[in-house]
């Protein structure tokens, strides 16, 4: 066992991260034209790389993060993984959507070994991400997670053919604006914001598709007005102006980046919709024939403002509340999406598939 006092400054850290609305959201979702072969990237990808959030992390951040305690990984594999859900996140449905398994962490294949895991891609996402520094200030940021691949490549883990038969999976949806938010930003400065990280976003991408990579999936803002966090019992609006001008700058962006010369035949940004995919899930409670949410706003592990789902007090109290049943909860905690929800986001985005 370690010596707990040791770990004061990660328990800071976490609680800091992990719960403190700790808000990280992803999305993937296709365009609608869908090639018949290969699917959404019109070929077979040997290898996948993903950069973002919480909500695509497989277990980057430290192991005193509350996603590496019960309840979190109760549904699957029956602990904690140090995912932030009671399952599967995005991540490791895209990966079973290509074939592939759940890439490596980065924190485990840095060093370029085990040799055969590291060939099929890396796992960069870390819990509490953006594409700026977040209040989470010693987490990674997306230039940071890139930065981590570009040196890959410098020591040869990855050869020019791999990159090519590979595809990355971008997904920094939230921190950002949640931090912006923390710091008591003002609403008029709010559209700068968020023109300042759609350009970042685009520039992010541009050079992971740069570094050899031959498609990257892009996910789009999930409707940002309608965490539980966020959300009054009344519901929440998932037409808010924010979210709207996120997504209409990042679709034009990449557009226009799919629209280069060199990318002209090539379509190398595909937009993965989460806005579209939550909020017909909010609208339909749930996906026919996948799923039913009730109450689609309703946290299945709520805790009060900052605390994480897995959090406990001095004395072994729960910091937090646990569902029945997670199946029948589209959202995990204030903030994150269970495996369900996360099941029921891939069949529509997704929909030729079986999650
Ligand atoms: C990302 O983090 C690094 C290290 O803290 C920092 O130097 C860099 O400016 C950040 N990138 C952006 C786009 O803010
Ligand atoms: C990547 O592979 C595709 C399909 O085989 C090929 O058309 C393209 O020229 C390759 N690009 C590079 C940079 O090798
Ligand atoms: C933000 O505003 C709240 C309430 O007015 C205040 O308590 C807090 O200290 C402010 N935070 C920052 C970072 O300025
Ligand atoms: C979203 O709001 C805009 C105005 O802000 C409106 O033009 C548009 O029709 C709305 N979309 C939906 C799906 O309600």
């Amino acid at each position: 066992m370690m010596n707990i006092s040791k770990l004061t400054p990660w328990f800071l850290f976490l609680s800091l991260i992990l719960l403190s609305d700790y808000k990280v959201r992803g999305s993937i979702s296709p365009s609608s034209e869908r090639p018949q072969e290969g699917g959404i990237f019109g070929f077979k990808p040997k290898a996948l790389f993903v950069f973002g959030d919480s909500y695509a992390d497989t277990g980057n951040t430290p192991l005193i993060a509350a996603s590496w305690r019960f309840p979190n990984g109760i549904t699957f594999p029956g602990k904690p993984t140090g995912r932030f859900t009671d399952g599967r996140v995005s991540t490791d449905y895209l990966a079973k959507y290509i074939g592939l398994k759940t890439p490596i962490v980065y924190k485990w294949g840095r060093y370029g070994q085990p040799k055969g895991l590291v060939k099929k891609g890396m796992n960069f996402a870390f819990g509490g991400a953006g594409v700026f520094e977040t209040m989470f200030k010693i987490v990674p940021n997306a230039s940071v997670q890139i930065d981590s691949l570009e040196r890959l490549i410098r020591r040869k883990v990855y050869s020019p053919a791999d990159l090519n038969s590979s595809v990355a999976f971008f997904s920094i949806v939230g921190n950002d604006y949640l931090t912006y938010d923390r710091r008591n930003g003002s609403e008029q400065g709010r559209p700068a914001l968020i023109r300042r990280v759609v350009k970042q976003i685009l520039l992010d991408v541009k050079r992971i598709k740069d570094l050899g990579v031959r498609k990257v999936l892009v996910a789009l803002s999930p409707p940002q007005k309608c965490l539980p966090l966020l959300a009054t019992p009344r519901g929440c609006d998932t037409n808010d102006t924010s979210t709207n001008l996120h997504n209409s700058l990042l679709r034009e962006g990449l557009t226009k980046l799919n629209d280069e010369k060199i990318n002209k035949n090539a379509k190398s940004f595909i937009m993965f919709d989460l806005h579209n995919a939550f909020a017909t899930i909010f609208k339909n409670k749930g996906v026919p024939g996948v799923s039913t949410f009730l109450e689609p706003l309703k946290a299945c592990c709520p805790t009060k403002r900052g605390k994480s789902c897995g959090d406990v007090g001095l004395n072994g109290e729960k910091l937090y509340s646990l569902c029945k049943d997670p199946k029948s909860f589209f959202f995990w905690d204030n903030v994150h999406i269970t495996d369900q929800g996360w099941r029921s986001v891939f069949s529509l985005l997704l929909p030729d598939s079986q999650f």
